[in-house]
């Protein structure tokens, strides 16, 4: 099994795929465009090759140069998890003649009218929207949807340019705002809960299901830099409550066509109990959703991932003992943090419950809030009650308080 995997070492959890497929029995040919030399230590036993690039998001330029690097050999598959290559996977596949997606299903995961044009022609609720391009696009689309509304990017990621817009006045403040943006959604804003829903698939059937609560929703985690986000993976993930949420998901990856591989959807439960679809993409949740979900059945998704879409075969257990919470915190102040309260305390009360900390240490430059989710680092906790993890999370996000200067 030859497997060409883009990015093998960046974001830094591409490591853990690369892992993952050399364990299970895997070739990896890495391509990125950091220097062989650069690559992290952990990450070189598992790669068979690697093929340093110029530009890793010049397709075109990146298709030409594995396709001389590789002539003559043959390729089992081409993998990216991450979101800005999984058309540059598709292309390449095509290219070969490989199984997997092809750039038409794979567009669908990336272009969010077109997501949203084929999750509605299923015949499942996703918000009223349109494609915009210039500002009388807007202000057209505005009327037709009316507020509130969201603006967003095409083909966004992380929140990043999106706003909800609850007035004509607040729409004429907001256009400007959005000129760097060539496209966007305009979209009928969902009132109610958002939450995740995440798969490993073989053939566009979960093998493997999760769901997460974001709290609060990412649009507000990302406006107010005094709030710690957390996001915490429900064990119950099947109670009557969520059931339309899991339904619709299940419906929408078989009207994207979905093959093998990681989704991670997004989804609103609002305060009647109805499911409306946000969007998806066809890779893993970033800033470690795959962590917390490991945490959250004790196995080992990275692996489970690779003999899917190598072999077809899934073998973690399916029990969920816990609910994991994540809590990214964000330091008060600008520069380097001097020095973090209630940690201890925390820590002492979480006892074997908290599972991971890695908040900077003091000393170290804060990280541009807006421009990450991992904000200035993280806590883990876990309990097998909803409400424990709940409130440990809760205390963590109120109790420890990170200074900058
Ligand atoms: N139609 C909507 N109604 C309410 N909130 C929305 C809507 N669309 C987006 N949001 C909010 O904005 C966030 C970012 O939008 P999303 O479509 O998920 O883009 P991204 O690719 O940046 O994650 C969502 O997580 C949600 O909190
Ligand atoms: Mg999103």
């Amino acid at each position: 099994m030859r497997v060409v995997f883009l990015a093998p070492a960046y974001p830094p959890e591409m490591i853990q795929y690369t892992r993952g497929l050399a364990e299970v029995g895997a070739e990896v040919y890495g391509v990125g465009d950091s220097h062989r030399d650069a690559l992290p230590r952990e990450v070189k036993p598992h790669l068979h090759d690697y093929l340093q690039v110029p530009r890793i998001l010049d397709e075109d330029d990146v298709i030409e140069r594995v396709s001389l690097w590789l002539k003559g050999k043959s390729i089992d598959r081409v993998l990216a998890n991450w979101e800005v290559l999984v058309m540059l996977a598709a292309r390449l596949r095509q290219r070969w003649g490989l199984p997997g997606m092809s750039p038409d299903v794979v567009r669908g995961f990336r272009d969010k009218e077109i997501m949203k044009e084929r999750v509605r022609a299923a015949g499942l609720r996703v918000p009223r929207s349109r494609r915009v391009r210039t500002e009388r696009e807007v202000r057209e689309a505005a009327e037709e949807i009316g507020f509130p509304l969201i603006l967003k990017p095409i083909a966004g990621a992380g929140s990043a340019d999106t706003y909800q817009v609850r007035t004509a006045a607040e729409l004429e403040a907001t256009i400007p705002k959005m000129r760097g943006v060539q496209e966007a959604s305009c979209e009928e804003y969902v009132e109610g809960e958002e939450f995740t829903f995440d798969t490993v698939c073989i053939g566009g059937k979960p093998a493997y299901e999760n769901i997460c609560q974001y709290l609060p929703k990412p649009i507000e985690a990302r406006s107010l830099e005094w709030v710690s986000p957390v996001i915490i993976t429900v064990r119950d993930m099947y109670q009557p409550r969520l059931a339309p949420g899991v339904q619709l998901a299940r419906k929408v990856l078989g009207a994207l066509g979905m093959g093998d591989g990681f989704t991670h959807m997004e989804w609103f439960l609002t305060p009647k109990g109805e499911a409306i679809f946000g969007e998806i993409g066809c890779r893993p949740g970033g800033a470690h959703l795959v962590d917390q979900m490991n945490y959250t059945s004790d196995i080992d998704l990275f692996r489970e991932w690779a003999r899917v879409v190598c072999w077809k075969s899934f073998e973690a257990p399916a029990e969920r003992k816990y609910n994991v919470g994540i809590v990214f915190k964000r330091a008060q102040g600008q520069g380097r943090i001097t020095r973090i309260e209630g940690l201890g305390e925390w820590l002492r009360e979480a006892g074997p419950c908290a599972v991971e900390e890695r908040l900077l240490k003091p000393g170290t430059l804060r990280r541009n809030w807006k421009n990450t989710l991992l904000s200035d680092g993280h806590l883990m906790v876990r309990h097998p009650d909803w409400a424990e993890a709940h409130r440990l999370s809760f205390a963590a996000a109120t109790g420890i308080r990170m200074y900058a200067e």
